[in-house]
């Protein structure tokens, strides 16, 4: 949604995935939304591994022109407790969040820095602002995608390239808000009731945010985390 956003408003754009099917038939649905927009998809990427990313970088670059605006959005996310989460699960989640968005700070930066008015969104979470049960794996990845986001800003601010995370919370009609919370409508419709602004999000919300931050409008929001979650998490843990 964020890349069909930006998309629609003029850019062309290039996606990474694991599997090349969908990838690629989710690059040519995206292309739909704006007559002559290019949009690549590139499927055998695997954010864990830095040459993947590097050759769908110089990809992208090559056949688009440059690269001006990146979002690090790869995630893991299953529900488990922490005794019947093994090592590797744990360490299969780290490695896809923030090795994964190392490897894509690493991969674009050279292309980035040609730019000159580049932007990278990184999709975090609130769950490690207080802990989250089942979901410690997760808040331990998304507190270091959040830590790498204001090093970033930082250190290539300065350079040119602003760098701001983007929090979501629930969305309704995705697979995340289906296992967190429920795919019951009165249950989500409780849940819906604990959400400060009363409703779940949706995926608008979140590319909205984007375009925002990759707007003129954004330009000097540098190391900001912002939440869209209608203000979901200052009641986590029970406030
Ligand atoms: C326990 C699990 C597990 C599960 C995998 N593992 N799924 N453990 N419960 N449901 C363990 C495996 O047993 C294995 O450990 C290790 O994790 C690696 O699994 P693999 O299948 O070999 O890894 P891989 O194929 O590389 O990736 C698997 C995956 C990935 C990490 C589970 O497929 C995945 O996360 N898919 C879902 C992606 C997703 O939904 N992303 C959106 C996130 S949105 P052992 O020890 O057995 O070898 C989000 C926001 C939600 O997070 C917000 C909602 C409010």
């Amino acid at each position: 949604m964020q890349t069909r956003a930006l998309v629609r408003l003029g850019a062309n754009a290039c996606i990474i995935g694991r599997d090349a099917e969908k990838t690629e038939a989710a690059a040519k649905d995206i292309a739909t939304v704006r007559p002559g927009a290019k949009v690549i998809g590139i499927g055998g990427c695997d954010v864990r591994r830095v040459e993947n990313l590097k050759a769908a970088a110089d990809r992208c670059a090559k056949e688009l022109g440059g690269i001006d605006f990146v979002i690090a959005g790869a995630a893991g996310n299953f529900i488990v407790s922490m005794e019947a989460m093994s090592s590797n699960a744990f360490r299969t989640v780290m490695e896809i969040d923030v090795l994964g968005t190392f490897n894509t700070i690493k991969a674009t930066m050279p292309h980035l820095l040609q730019s000159p008015d580049a932007r990278i969104n990184y999709v975090s979470a609130t769950f490690h602002y207080t802990g989250m049960p089942m979901q410690g794996h997760v808040a331990a990845a998304k507190a270091s995608v959040d830590s790498l986001m204001a090093s970033v800003a930082l250190e290539y601010g300065p350079r040119g390239v602003t760098s701001n995370v983007i929090s979501p919370g629930a969305i309704a009609d995705t697979e995340g808000a289906a296992r967190l919370i429920s795919t019951d409508e009165a249950a989500l419709k409780h849940h819906s009731r604990s959400i400060p602004s009363g409703r779940l999000g949706t995926v608008k919300d979140i590319a909205d945010a984007t375009v925002y931050l990759f707007s003129p409008a954004g330009s000097y929001i540098n190391g900001h985390v912002l939440v869209v979650d209608g203000g979901a998490w200052r009641r986590q843990g029970g406030s």
